[in-house]
């Protein structure tokens, strides 16, 4: 698999504080209260498109975020935009190999470099406006009828560039250059996620799903599986939906593990697996189910045999794209007649059912008389995820790793 080299992260690391979101203060003290004691987010905060803005600038924009995967730009001039928070980001696979991320706007009058989408190659950048063009590192190579313009010097209009980095195969990018190192943010979770080796594996599914939920009830109902007796036949079939336990890390993430039934070997329909275990997974990995979802967008789902991964993409208050890949080993897709099928088919139902539930949940905090409820003694992962994005509503830097031991969390 490609060695996916980075540009140095060029973040402060310095902890600081942001304006406070506006959502009701008592509402934030219920959702902050122990666990077993407090209520869910007001419904504002599903609903209301000035606490999205609020959310596209602070949690989106004020931290790293998943961008994609390295493998999108595998070859030196692949470049490709991306959403993020607080515009896009263009990342650029470079001569020297490294990857790296700018600012998508042009220094000249701001057009966009390249709008967000597919991957293209190229031997620089360049505007599509007035074609100024910018070498693969950001610096400015040329603008047409600037050359003799006394005090124009290109070494002054190159690209602004972001932190970004590689984990596990996955590009995040800081878009406020200011959220220190994500590795050490994400040190409790390297232990859980790095024996899957995410970073070796092959994409060989991928689908893409626009839903009319907000983000936060997607990953909501992501962290429990008190809703699976009701609406996922499918996975009880093969995970027992009480079993395994939630962790309870100190960092931005919120995770968990589950366990597979006797005699199942995998999550697909029938319990079979039409790969290959993943190597060096221990015996307990190789009956479980890991569910981490690293803040604000990725939600990765390692098997024993692929790793699922849904990227979340918010386009508004009531509406999310959401990128999902199955990725598994490379001698598994060298099998003869390998169909990665059995695992996306079976995600694909699990997917639509909780789909489903989360624009129903959306529908049903629109009402004037929608009300913050309690969680049950099963629902402490979304205990976790709320009381972190609370927090964060507060003013609190979710990306501050000291910070959030500082502040202490759930049990
Ligand atoms: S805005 Fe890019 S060249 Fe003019
Ligand atoms: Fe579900």
């Amino acid at each position: 698999m490609f060695d996916c080299m980075v540009s140095q992260s060029k973040g402060a690391g310095q902890a600081r504080g942001v304006e406070p979101a506006p959502v009701s203060a008592a509402g934030l003290a219920d959702a902050l209260r122990p666990f077993g004691q407090s209520r869910m987010l007001p419904p504002a905060a599903y609903v209301d498109p000035a606490v999205f803005a609020w959310e596209r600038r602070h949690f989106f924009g004020g931290g790293w975020l998943c961008v994609g995967h390295c493998d999108q730009l595998p070859s030196p001039g692949d470049q490709r935009a991306e959403d993020t928070g607080t515009g896009s980001v263009l990342l650029v696979r470079g001569d020297d190999g490294v990857l790296r991320a700018f600012a998508n706007t042009c220094r000249h009058r701001g057009h966009e470099l390249l709008p967000c989408g597919p991957t293209s190659n190229a031997k620089a950048i360049v505007c599509p406006y007035h074609a100024w063009a910018y070498s693969l590192r950001g610096g400015l190579r040329a603008a047409a009828g600037f050359r003799h313009q006394p005090g124009f010097d290109d070494a002054d209009w190159g690209l602004t560039e972001l932190p970004v980095t590689e984990w596990h195969g996955l590009v995040f990018v800081d878009g406020s250059g200011q959220a220190g190192p994500l590795a050490a943010a994400l040190s409790e979770l390297e232990p859980i996620v790095a024996p899957y080796e995410p970073e070796r594996l092959v994409v060989a599914g991928r689908h893409q799903y626009e839903t009319s939920a907000n983000w936060k009830i997607l990953t909501e109902n992501y962290h429990e599986c008190y809703h699976c007796p009701a609406i996922h036949p499918e996975l009880c079939k093969v995970s027992p939906p009480k079993s395994g336990e939630n962790y309870t890390p100190a960092g931005p993430w919120v995770g968990g593990w589950m366990e597979l039934r006797d005699g199942m070997d995998t999550m697909s329909l029938d319990g079979t697996s039409g790969g290959v275990p993943l190597r060096g997974l221990d015996p307990r990995r190789r009956r479980t189910v890991e569910y981490v979802n690293v803040f604000p967008n990725i939600l990765i789902s390692a098997h024993p045999d692929y790793v699922m991964v849904h990227r979340l993409l918010p386009l508004a208050a009531d509406r999310t794209l959401i990128e999902c890949t199955w990725a598994f080993a490379p001698e598994a897709l060298a099998q003869p007649g390998f169909d990665p099928g059995y695992a996306v088919d079976f995600w694909d139902i699990t997917n639509r059912q909780d789909w489903s539930a989360c624009e129903s949940v959306q529908r049903g905090l629109t009402s004037p008389h929608a009300r913050p409820g309690p969680l049950s003694p099963d629902e402490d992962g979304v205990y976790q995820f709320v009381t972190k994005v609370a927090r964060g509503y507060q003013g609190q830097p979710v990306w501050d790793a000291g910070a959030m031991i500082k502040a202490g969390q759930p049990g």
